[in-house]
């Protein structure tokens, strides 16, 4: 596990090092299922896939210190039930952070879950979930995550869809000391995933395939024991929702929110965690 204190030295922000681009032959590793995981395209397109015997996965080259990470993502089409399709940062070790993307999958017709959840010093417990606008097998779509020092804000075709905000002056972590890397995978989760597992993966349809398209990082590196943030740091690293960002957000609540943790009362019997008396 990396630790590392966060200095914001002229000399350490002004390095330029734009992780901005598109090439996952350049940008990731495919790590995990043995060739089902596939760079095409000239590493324009990617493409992890599921069997019965396993899933796969990709992590990419560079760890980020606060960023704004965007990908395209076009999940496993048709009956999807029992497949989670992971796209996450997560900074390594017992007490890591980590902010959450996962996608569970559903039978034809059936509506994807947008699951999210956020680690800080390696307690999670923040789950929430939402439906979609639209149906995210049909085509390609930006989930983006959006990392600076005041919020994490999560978005999908630029709407925002949840946010998490610095709340240390409660005496809550917040993830600004340990670099994350991003992960996807997808893999087979119907233990649980699909209406608590009691809808099973359908073998006859694999291989289950995800594809994605246009990753692109907006971060500051970290390597070599010191964060390079690009020079000129755009939007993503003062955003927080604006007026209209947070009349999205409240319209994704309203509509489209299926769990919230805030406001699970059976999982919290003693009170809800001290941040849920935040306003959203
Ligand atoms: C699958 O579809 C059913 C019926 O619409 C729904 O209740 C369920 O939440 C959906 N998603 C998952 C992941 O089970």
């Amino acid at each position: 596990m990396r630790k590392l204190s966060l200095v914001p030295q002229a000399s350490l922000l002004t390095t330029l090092i734009v992780a901005a681009s598109a090439n996952f032959l350049a940008d990731v590793d495919l790590t995990w299922g043995s060739g089902r995981g596939k760079i095409l395209e000239n590493g324009n397109l990617l493409q992890l896939s599921l069997d019965k015997a396993s899933g796969s996965g990709f992590q990419s080259k560079q760890e980020y210190l606060f960023g704004r990470i965007d990908m395209r993502m076009k999940l496993v089409p048709g009956n999807s039930a029992g497949t989670v399709t992971t796209l996450y940062l997560s900074s390594q070790g017992p007490t890591h952070d980590e902010i959450d993307y996962e996608f569970l999958g559903n039978i034809s017709g059936q509506p994807y879950t947008l699951h999210t959840n956020i680690y800080t010093q390696g307690k999670g417990n923040k789950e929430q979930q939402f439906r979609l606008w639209f149906d995210p097998r049909l085509d390609f779509h930006t989930y983006s995550i959006l990392w600076n020092p005041q919020q994490i804000l999560f978005y999908v075709d630029g709407t925002p869809v949840r946010v998490f905000r610095n709340m240390e002056g409660m005496g809550l972590p917040y993830p600004k000391n340990q670099a994350m890397r991003l992960y996807s995978s997808l893999w087979n989760a119907d233990d649980w995933a699909t209406m608590g597992g009691r809808v099973k993966t359908d073998w006859s349809q694999a291989p289950f395939v995800a594809s994605y398209r246009g990753f692109s990082a907006n971060a500051c590196v970290w390597a070599g024991g010191r964060s390079s943030c690009p020079a000129a740091k755009g939007t993503w690293w003062a955003q927080s929702l604006d007026s209209p960002g947070a009349q999205k957000l409240k319209w994704v609540r309203q509509n489209y929110m299926i769990y919230d943790y805030c406001t699970d009362s059976k999982r919290f019997p003693q009170g809800f965690p001290p941040e849920c008396s935040l306003s959203t």
